[in-house]
């Protein structure tokens, strides 16, 4: 958008596709619920023709989308894994897919459970050790997945650095931008391909709906997403697009909220004798502290970390009074979940320790209440531990 006004993006996140209805003026979106639309003629019509292909209040977040990445073309899904299998489709047997050995244990599961079988190659790699990925390119890598910071551990890949070397053997790269929302990370300015998000999170931002999408750098990703859509049809309700629309015309407000109150509950968790291991990419202390500064325009407010057990881990959470405890994550309600029994249950034990996932970790997603309230009730929780 060279001519566009909307340089901040504060007023990208209000007006990117949400200019007023051309037929009414309504300010709001409107909800297109028709899974058809009448045709103009034998092979013509007004720019839709069946839902699946394309429903104009989809259009609309798909632009929004596109916008708030710097991506060419934004394509919604019914989840954050629909838009994975998504992504994925479009490989053929024989291809080679290397994947952060540390992700959301649902990716975990496609790829394991599903995508392995249609004969295409999968690799688990830290991808937070750039040696390592140059070691596992191979002339059959097609794509290179990352998710960053990860699930639970908020261990980060530098985007830039991989993307340097997937493209010099000809590899794409895609990354899972849920924890930090376009607010906070644009991958595909540092270089990335193809950005991925679960819009369930902060996008949508209250909790109320589950969605995915992908936003592609090129007119060939749109060619191929689009194709997706309308061959395998996991696309996005126009009501769930709507709610998502709504979501990310408060996004920056959000996030600017969970970002401080995010800090102030990692410094409080930092500094207590029974927190342990606590990873926050926002503290000095995190390894990765200057990469985050680097590739990160803030610290977003998710975090983990462990106490002494299992069953510390279940008093603890049964004592929260404001903290939820649930899965899930970026609404603006705090939750607190435990990992190896909720995102990382569906992968083995094996593989948990594998990414270092014990046993006594906790996951916070840090909300938009009084940072305060929040602080004293994990201080009385752990109290419980
Ligand atoms: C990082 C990440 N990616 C993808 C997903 C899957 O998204 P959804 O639950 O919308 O299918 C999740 C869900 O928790 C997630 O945390």
């Amino acid at each position: 958008m060279p001519d566009s006004p909307y340089t901040k993006l504060d007023t990208i996140a209000v007006h990117a596709g949400q200019y007023p209805d051309a037929q009414t003026g309504a300010v709001n979106v409107p909800v297109y619920l028709s899974s058809t639309f009448q045709l103009t003629g034998i092979g013509s019509d007004r720019g839709w023709d069946y839902s699946r292909a394309g429903n104009p209040t989809r259009d609309r977040l798909e632009e929004a989308l596109a916008v708030l990445e710097g991506g060419c073309s934004g394509h919604a899904f019914t989840s954050g894994m629909a838009a994975i299998s998504a992504l994925v489709a479009m490989l053929r047997a024989g291809d080679h897919l290397i994947c952060s050995h540390n992700v959301y244990a649902g990716t975990v599961r496609l790829f394991d459970q599903i995508v392995r079988h249609y004969g295409i190659e999968i690799e688990y790699v830290d991808t937070s050790n750039l040696a390592l990925v140059k070691a596992a390119i191979k002339p059959n890598t097609r794509l290179v997945h990352i998710e960053t910071p990860s699930n639970p551990l908020m261990v980060l890949t530098d985007i830039a650095a991989v993307s340097r070397l997937a493209h010099a053997r000809g590899a794409e790269v895609s990354v899972d931008n849920t924890f930090l929302s376009p607010a906070l990370q644009n991958p595909l300015k540092l270089g990335a391909d193809i950005v991925m998000h679960s819009t369930t999170k902060y996008l949508n931002g209250h909790s109320d709906g589950l969605g995915g999408a992908l936003i592609g750098s090129r007119p060939e990703h749109k060619e191929r997403f689009l194709l997706v859509q309308k061959a395998m049809g996991g696309v996005m309700s126009p009501f769930e697009c709507f709610l998502v629309l709504r979501g990310i015309r408060t996004l920056p407000v959000r996030i600017r909220q969970h970002e401080q109150n995010g800090r102030a509950v990692a410094e409080f968790l930092s500094a207590h004798p029974k927190v342990k291991n606590l990873a926050y990419p926002g503290l000095k202390t995190h390894p990765q502290y200057e990469l985050a500064v680097k590739q990160q325009r803030g610290f977003g407010s998710m975090m983990s970390f462990e106490v002494e057990s299992r069953e510390a881990a279940g008093r603890f959470l049964a004592a929260l009074r404001i903290f939820l405890n649930a899965e899930s994550l970026g609404g603006v309600e705090s939750l607190a979940s435990h990992s190896a029994t909720t995102t990382h249950a569906s992968v083995t034990e094996q593989q948990r320790a594998s990414m270092g996932i014990t046993d006594g970790r906790i996951r916070l997603s840090v909300g938009i209440e009084d940072k305060d309230d929040l602080i004293a009730d994990l201080e009385q929780a752990l109290k419980a531990v």
